[in-house]
């Protein structure tokens, strides 16, 4: 396994550009199934994530071609075989959403209940759920989810009323899917507004389906017969723009993040300024700088527009380094705090109660070697590498690291980084 070594202590400058976001490219590459002939998917990010689902997608018998920053799915001709098999679905939790098209699609299916980062139970009952409402017949048993569609309509899905318990951005962009091709109007409640729904709202629309109200709390579909292929270019990731302006401020820097979005960081920007850092507008994204000393800041994360859970770890490395005392408080997930003892052994102070994270700001972080253990951890923890002085930092397991930046290695070293990855290390 790979692992990445970092002399911290250089302050990040100049430009760096966002790639295409995963969370955005995931959902919409399993939307292909609802359609026949070609959909080109372009700005996709080269991640262990896109080329795991790639390969989920030709199990299912969709010649998928993964080229630079491209994907092309071709369903003509397809022996399709509505069966997602637990080796490629363990493998990353997404994966779950082949079911819902494959079932609105070909009125069956069969896919292994997810894996993916271990950081609380994230069950999928919703997703099931809002599918059963929908007509489908679900049963799971050892360890798939078995679904048919509703005797009557020859398997149809029918269009339905469902509100989920709680915001789930893959449970709303799920249940948009299936139900594109439902038969009648389906209405969601208590969806997520993620930016990233909303693209595949437009997508899916691009496609010929009926959708309304992605962005806000309540999407209306209209079932259609049929699916024409799509062409998009996905956007910019917020959570990767989120991750280099950490590093920019962690390293009291001066960053411009070509590509980021503005207004899709909004609740993550204000806290960025309240942590003392000076966030612009960019012709081309958004300028981070930050001179004076880091201010301590409580976050508590939050369902889009608030907080992003998917940054906290990064966040807390700054309130690491924060003169004061901040607090965390995390509500999406109830075991996402693996990186408070990786922190700790490079001299963080952190208390954690429960869903809590009191963190004791320090004045400087010390290079130690650490175990990347998810994703947005592993993020946490490259920043901390960068900022940390007396010894060199070296990230174990990267793995969980490459499923979601792309060449983050390279990136940071064109800003001044001391980085670079040590193929099959010990971990
Ligand atoms: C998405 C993002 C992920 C992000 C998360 C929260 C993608 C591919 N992933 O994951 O990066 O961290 O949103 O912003 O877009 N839950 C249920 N029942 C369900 C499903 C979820 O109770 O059926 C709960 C989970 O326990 C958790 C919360 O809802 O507390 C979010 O769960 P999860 O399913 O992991 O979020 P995703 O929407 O899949």
């Amino acid at each position: 396994m790979d692992a990445i070594r970092i002399r911290g202590g250089n302050p990040l400058r100049g430009r760096i550009r966002v790639s295409g976001a995963k969370n955005a490219a995931l959902p919409i590459l399993c939307a292909t199934l609802l359609s026949p002939g070609t959909c080109l998917l372009r700005n996709v990010p080269s991640l262990r994530d896109i080329h795991t689902l790639a390969a989920l997608l030709r199990f299912l018998g969709r010649d998928t071609e993964v080229g630079e920053g491209t994907v092309a799915v071709r369903a003509e001709g397809a022996n399709v075989r509505p069966e997602a098999p637990y080796e490629l679905v363990k493998q990353m939790r997404a994966s779950v959403l082949v079911l819902g098209p494959l079932l609105a699609r070909y009125g069956r299916a069969r896919v292994s209940l997810p894996g993916g980062c271990a950081i609380g139970a994230r069950p999928v009952d919703q997703h099931l759920k809002g599918l059963e409402a929908m007509g489908a017949r679900i049963e799971l048993d050892r360890g798939y989810i078995t679904a048919k569609g509703p005797d009557t309509e020859k398997g149809r899905l029918r269009g339905a009323e469902f509100c989920f318990d709680n915001v789930i951005v893959t449970g709303t962009e799920h249940l948009m899917m299936a139900a594109s091709l439902a038969k009648g109007r389906t209405v969601l409640s208590n969806c997520a507004q993620e930016p990233e729904v909303t693209e595949l709202a437009q997508v899916l629309n691009s496609m010929g389906s009926q959708i309304q109200g992605a962005g806000s709390h309540q999407i209306t579909i209209d079932g259609v017969d049929e699916l024409r292929p799509c062409d998009h270019i996905v956007a910019s990731d917020r959570i990767e723009a989120g991750t280099f302006m950490v590093a920019a401020a962690a390293t009291a820097g001066d960053v411009i993040v070509e590509g980021a979005s503005f207004e899709h960081m909004h609740g993550f920007v204000s806290k960025l300024r309240d942590a003392g850092c000076t966030v612009t507008r960019d012709d081309d994204g958004v300028r981070v700088r930050r001179d004076g000393p880091l201010r301590p800041t409580n976050i508590t994360t939050a369902p889009y527009p608030g907080f992003p859970t998917d940054m906290q770890a990064q966040f807390m490395v700054l309130m690491c380094l924060a003169n004061g005392r901040s607090i965390i408080t995390e509500m999406i997930f109830e075991n996402r705090f693996m990186h408070v003892s990786e922190l700790a052994r490079m001299g963080a102070n952190i208390d954690v109660r429960g869903n809590t994270a009191i963190v004791h700001g320090v004045p400087n972080l010390s290079g130690a070697s650490v175990m990347a253990t998810d994703l947005r951890a592993s993020a946490s923890l490259v920043i901390a590498g960068l900022v940390a002085t007396s010894h060199e930092t070296d990230i174990l397991r990267v793995y969980h690291l490459d499923r979601g930046y792309e060449h983050i290695e390279h990136k940071l070293a064109r800003l001044g980084a001391d980085i670079t990855r040590i193929k099959d290390a010990r971990a």
